[in-house]
């Protein structure tokens, strides 16, 4: 297993940016252990149903805030109280701040060092989201647009997330995936390969694909399964694509430890142009199988693979190498990132001459 070092992308052990932690439909009324960035959470939704992420050791003696099951606070569903959140094991509670406001077997003092570190935290597309900083700032760019997760009025349905759970793998790898234009015949089926660029832009980097497909497009072997691509950052791939159906993919991963990450997919399916019939349902179900399938194929490779500490780089490959300097601004203090963008933004562009008309630029995906 090759960690951040290994690939010497900068001096953070993690990037910063947005990561998926958990599905929206996970976090119910019992805070939620949660274990990513070789750090200790807990996620909770207060009364208002606002989730709230917060470092889950007490700082009073230590007690896991969510790991617990047999504590009458825990038992009695006395844990969150309005937006906060109550240790199972002496009862201090501490604000959606952050801060120990009760220590219920008081009074006493309340040092001000009883205080548990909070992350920002989203919620949009089904997806909790948390913002990590290794430099401590505050999140400086926005999520991706989720806007067909409300457009079920339109056909649109959405996604049943897919967990593929932990992989040995470091998260460079998969952003490699960007300027793998070579993968894309001998493992996604495509053929009659029309156009592939990158566009580098700040922390946006996307990928424009046009081909032939052999499962995302009807058997017609002239149809295109047109592919618009980007990542918001370090860890967030969104994909609208123009095949059968028009569709939408996000996939996320989030780093565990250095060199394993968590990887989920979704794909929300315009199935028609108003609310779907049981049966569109159906077919927009098995859509999303086909494009899970899909990442498996990745997948596959990704976890037996050895660590590509650097790729042999040939004429016809995409622009590997680009995508790394790109990345390396995520491991590198915010101070520095512009350094790593300049040396990259710009487009690229591999296969045909200009982008075929109906092509997204990367300010309409965003
Ligand atoms: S360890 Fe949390 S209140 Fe004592
Ligand atoms: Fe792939």
């Amino acid at each position: 297993m090759a960690q951040t070092a290994d690939y010497s992308l900068g001096p953070h052990t993690f990037p910063r940016g947005w990561f998926m932690i958990a599905r929206a439909d996970e976090l119910a009324a019992k805070p939620l252990p949660l274990r990513y960035f070789a750090r200790d959470f807990v996620l909770y939704r207060g009364e208002s149903g606002r989730p709230y992420l917060v470092d889950a050791y007490c700082p009073h003696a230590g007690a896991h805030l969510a790991k617990n099951s047999t504590s009458y606070i825990v038992r009695d569903g006395e844990q969150v109280e309005g937006e906060a959140i109550r240790c199972p094991f002496h009862g201090w509670r501490f604000g959606p701040d952050g801060q120990c406001d009760d220590i219920p077997y008081g009074p006493c003092v309340i040092p001000k060092a009883a205080r548990i570190k909070t992350w920002p935290v989203e919620e949009c597309g089904g997806i909790i989201w948390m913002w990590f900083d290794e430099e401590g700032g505050e999140p400086d760019m926005a999520l991706p647009p989720f806007a067909e997760w409300d457009m079920g009025d339109q056909g649109w349905v959405r996604w049943q997330l897919d967990d593929f759970g932990q992989l040995a793998t470091h998260p460079t790898e998969i952003v490699d995936n960007m300027a793998d234009i070579g993968h894309m015949s001998p493992i996604h089926g495509s053929r009659n390969l029309i156009y592939f660029d990158n566009e580098f832009a700040g922390t946006k980097v996307s990928q424009s694909f046009w081909a032939g497909h052999r499962t995302l497009v009807d058997n017609d072997p002239d149809a295109v399964l047109s592919s618009e691509a980007f990542y918001t950052g370090p860890a967030i791939l969104q994909a609208r694509l123009g095949g059968q159906h028009p569709s939408v993919m996000v996939i996320a991963h989030t780093p565990v430890e250095d060199g394993v990450i968590r990887m989920h997919h979704g794909l929300m399916v315009k199935i028609s142009d108003k609310q779907p019939t049981a049966e569109e349902l159906a077919m927009a179900r098995a859509y999303q199988e086909a494009s899970r399938d899909a990442l498996a194929q990745d997948v596959e490779i990704w976890m037996n693979k050895r660590p590509a500490i650097s790729i042999m780089q040939v004429s016809c490959d995409g622009p590997f190498g680009k995508v790394r300097v790109w990345y390396q601004q995520f491991y590198n203090p915010r101070a520095k990132a512009g350094v790593y963008q300049a040396r990259v933004d710009g487009r690229e562009i591999r296969i045909g001459e200009s982008r075929p008309a109906g092509a997204l630029e990367i300010a309409e995906m965003v």
